[in-house]
């Protein structure tokens, strides 16, 4: 037993098989409600855990992160959550700035923004535009993102663009990861086993990892935890 504790605290070492690690930050209302508390009180919880994890991969040597924050479908959840979380990713945004900076990342935040105030738009272009000459970890934060509305909106650039026929690639091309590899492994909190239209199309070939632990309860231990079953996994994409 005190060998596996051990062996367990062993830290883990990155290599190029993974680049790309996404998260489904799921169970923050759970999490809220096993205390006693409103939903919403597990959202705050959740973003410092988001704060806590992504310095730590960042830490690790992974080159991209992606985080799903809010899909296209969390607008069928009551008014006042959803502005609890609006106005914490707000404040994500205000503190970005900062964080990017001191921490050598590059934010991108991915997602139909149309919906959001144009004083929104402004943070998010100035976040991006202020963090993009740093050369560390890529942060991707999903808000109002549904990967069959980002397909879509893929799509319909390439028809804009007079597209007759169009590849793979050329999807690829116009998704919001873009500028991303695939991910080598998606990992799912808070018990559910299932997307729930994450990254459907990038995620053909990624590995997924699904936890009980309850995003707000995620830790360093949590994560490595995730990376050593990564790799242990034999990957084929199809081949032997
Ligand atoms: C994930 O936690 C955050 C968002 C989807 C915005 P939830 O709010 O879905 O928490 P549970 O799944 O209801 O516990
Ligand atoms: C997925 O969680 C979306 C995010 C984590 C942002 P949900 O809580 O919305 O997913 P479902 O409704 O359980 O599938
Ligand atoms: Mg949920």
């Amino acid at each position: 037993m005190a060998q596996t504790v051990t062996s367990q605290e062993e830290p883990v070492q990155i290599d190029e098989r993974l680049q790309h690690l996404a998260f489904i930050m799921d169970g923050n209302g759970r999490w809220a409600k096993a205390q006693g508390k409103p939903r919403e009180y597990g959202h705050p919880a959740g973003a410092q855990t988001f704060r806590r994890i992504t310095r730590y991969c960042g830490t690790i040597g992974i080159h991209y992160l992606t985080f799903y924050a809010f899909s296209t479908e969390n607008w069928k959840r009551p008014k006042a959550e959803i502005d609890a979380i609006m106005r914490l990713f707000r404040k994500y945004l205000m503190d970005a700035f900062d964080e990017a900076r001191k921490n050598n990342m590059v934010i991108h935040i991915m997602g139909d923004r149309s919906v959001f105030p144009s004083s929104l738009h402004k943070l998010m272009d100035d976040v991006e535009a202020d963090s993009a000459g740093n050369n560390g970890t890529v942060v991707n934060m999903a808000m109002n993102y549904g990967s069959r509305a980002e397909i879509v909106h893929a799509v319909n650039r390439l028809i804009a663009q007079g597209k007759q026929q169009i590849t793979e690639e050329d999807i690829t091309a116009n998704l919001y990861t873009a500028h991303c590899p695939p991910p080598d492994m998606i990992v799912r909190t808070g018990c559910e086993k299932r997307l729930s239209n994450f990254l459907l199309w990038q995620g053909a070939y990624s590995e997924l990892y699904f936890t009980d632990v309850l995003w707000p309860d995620m830790t360093q231990n949590d994560v490595d935890a995730a990376i050593r079953e990564f790799y242990s996994r034999k990957r084929r994409f199809g081949g032997l």
